[in-house]
């Protein structure tokens, strides 16, 4: 069937309208802080206190369409199906109706609104374990609706468990996934929702939260909930038949205008596509964090850093192609104005603000690169005239560019390390990206000396000093753990070039002892020259991994995991030094209460 996203958006939240629900609307994709996430990651994320027990003011049927923000994946942004902003259609209960009604909804939903043919249907179910039993009464139910028994797989807690992983206090349960085929070719295999080829997609899933995780395993909690949640773009895109989100009709003008302004179709050349979907993608990211409840603006910490990150990674990916910034202007006055200004209001009042704040980042950025790109060019002269030179006298120079002369695109012109390294590439250079860490260490020595000790460079100039103090918070964390269970879990950071501070769950102030033993842990790790390695692995496979991690739920395809030798894994976003004997010393220099329940380090590398 074909549908739009308005349409969309209005069946869903009509549908359970009509079932007594109250759309209780959307709320801040700027994390609260509780959840030791930055942004908002799921529907149910401001929803737990209600699924633990606590009353509602609206009741106990609520649905909405939720925005989220994952920048995990922001390296994969430029591919069909990633996207860094992302709407949830949720829908839950709160200790009222329970399996009958939800499996009965979202079959009726599935088949009668979206025409989906039931004998297409596929699910899949909790098998059971120690903490839960294996889930026959929906499997029982869905076969009752009319759904084949063959098309209902049981599948283990990786698949069909939904829970906030690394976290404790929190609602948890067996989901229900829904799948259909993408294409009806079998790919001869037996088939179905496990089986690799990727016919079936998973279009949502309902959670039966009916237990609390515990530090000592899950506890059953006094109100059996559901926890529905659908993803938007890829429901969207399924029922459209597209295989690429950026067909929708949410892309549609933003393409069409890239499209036009380049002469360019998507589609027809990779790079060309590849940066307009980086565009779309990190512009409509910004417009929706500038331009929310608590909008934030680009800067060098946390979420700020995240939203400079995606302007400037638009505008690099813009340049690239001849796009201007009048056309990104474009391009957010679309989202703005004809996109989202039905389910995000507070967008078209803030219209001007929103694209002020975007032209200014943007200009500031361009101006750093203008700049950098004509040093970048002098310094490959000198490279070329000191070659010419050394001709006549027999010698050869390669084509490298020394560390040092890297670092002074960066630190003096504010050009990052990425762009030399792609210019050189172009060019038919090398960098010298030791030389480059090198130079950048020995700077820090001398800030360090110097009073102000700041940078002058002003653009993501605390990168590296930034990964550094972030994995000494893995470090840190790996520590904490050891010490003291694994309950203990990341309750939110905050890192800049100088020093990090890091918030975890402890219920009491660690001693000198504790401290000590937490900084030798760290510093030995330091010594061990243990190397930081990344693997990108579906959540799933993450979590079989071992890996811990501060939130998550099914709908990214893939998480990145930094694996610290045998100290920790995590899931996270990186960045992260590649050696910890980069971080030469973690001094802890203090402990200190941050809420009831959460404690405070602050450290230092030295
Ligand atoms: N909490 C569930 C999810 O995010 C519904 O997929």
């Amino acid at each position: 069937m074909k549908i739009t996203s308005k349409q969309l958006r209005k069946t869903w939240l009509d549908f359970y309208k009509e079932r007594g629900h109250v759309d209780i609307g959307g709320v801040s994709l700027i994390g609260d802080g509780s959840t030791g996430v930055m942004f908002n990651v799921a529907g149910m994320q401001p929803l737990m206190p209600y699924l633990l027990g606590e009353k509602h003011p609206k009741g106990t049927r609520l649905c909405n369409v939720q925005g989220c923000v994952r920048t995990v994946d922001i390296d994969s942004v430029g591919d069909p199906t990633h996207f860094t902003f992302f709407e949830m259609m949720g829908n839950w209960s709160l200790g009222d109706y329970f399996k009958k009604e939800k499996t009965a909804w979202t079959f009726e939903l599935l088949t009668k609104k979206f025409g989906l043919d039931q004998n297409e249907i596929w699910a899949t179910v909790f098998e059971g374990n120690e903490s839960a039993p294996r889930d026959n009464e929906t499997a029982e139910l869905l076969v009752g609706l009319g759904i084949d028994k063959n098309h209902i797989e049981y599948l283990d807690k990786s698949n069909n468990w939904w829970e906030l992983e690394g976290t404790v206090g929190t609602p948890c349960g067996p989901d229900n996934e829904w799948f259909y085929p993408r294409h009806n070719k079998p790919c001869g295999k037996k088939c179905g929702p496990s089986c690799d080829c990727g016919r079936y997609v998973e279009i949502g899933n309902d959670v039966y939260m009916q237990y609390e995780k515990t530090a000592n395993g899950y506890v059953p909690l006094k109100n059996k909930n559901v926890d529905t949640g659908f993803g938007f773009e890829r429901l969207l895109m399924f029922l459209n038949g597209f295989i690429d989100g950026y067909k929708t009709d949410i892309f549609a003008d933003v393409i069409a205008l890239m499209e036009k302004n380049l002469g360019v179709n998507y589609g027809d050349d990779e790079k060309a596509t590849k940066a307009m979907r980086i565009v779309a993608d990190h512009i409509r990211t910004a417009v929706m964090l500038i331009g929310d409840v608590n909008g934030i603006l680009p800067s060098n910490v946390g979420a700020g850093y995240i939203l400079r990150r995606l302007i400037r990674r638009a505008v690099r990916y813009a340049r690239d192609i001849n796009l201007s910034l009048d056309s990104i202007l474009e391009v957010a006055k679309i989202y703005i104005e004809k996109v989202y200004n039905d389910a995000y209001p507070l967008l078209v009042e803030k219209e001007e603000y929103i694209l002020k704040e975007l032209t200014i980042e943007m200009e500031k950025f361009n101006k750093a690169l203008e700049e950098g790109r004509k040093e970048f060019e002098k310094t490959i002269l000198g490279i070329e005239k000191h070659k010419q030179f050394a001709a006549t006298k027999g010698e050869i120079v390669e084509n490298i560019i020394s560390g040092k002369a890297v670092f002074r695109l960066f630190d003096t012109f504010g050009f990052p390390f990425e762009i030399t390294k792609e210019l050189a590439t172009e060019r038919g250079y090398e960098v010298d990206e030791e030389g480059f860490k090198k130079a950048f260490e020995e700077h820090q020595e001398k800030s360090r000396s110097a009073t102000s000790g700041t940078f002058k460079g002003g653009l993501a100039d605390d990168s590296y000093e930034t990964a550094k103090l972030h994995t000494a918070t893995h470090l840190i964390l790996a520590g904490l753990k050891k010490m003291f269970g694994e309950q203990v879990v990341q309750k939110g950071s905050n890192i800049t070039p100088e020093r990090l501070r890091f918030d975890f769950n402890l219920d009491h102030k660690m001693t000198a002892e504790e401290l000590a033993t937490l900084e030798n842990f760290v510093n030995d790790a330091v010594k061990r020259e243990i190397p930081v390695t990344m693997e990108e692995l579906s959540l799933e496979d993450a979590k079989k991994s071992g890996a811990h991690g501060v939130f998550d739920s099914k709908y990214g395809e893939k998480v990145k995991v930094y694996v610290i030798g045998d100290v920790d894994r995590q899931i996270c976003g990186g960045p992260h030094v590649n050696n910890t004997k980069d971080l030469h010393h973690v001094k802890i220099v203090k402990e200190e209460s941050s809420s009831s329940g959460i404690r405070r380090i602050k450290a230092i590398l030295d």
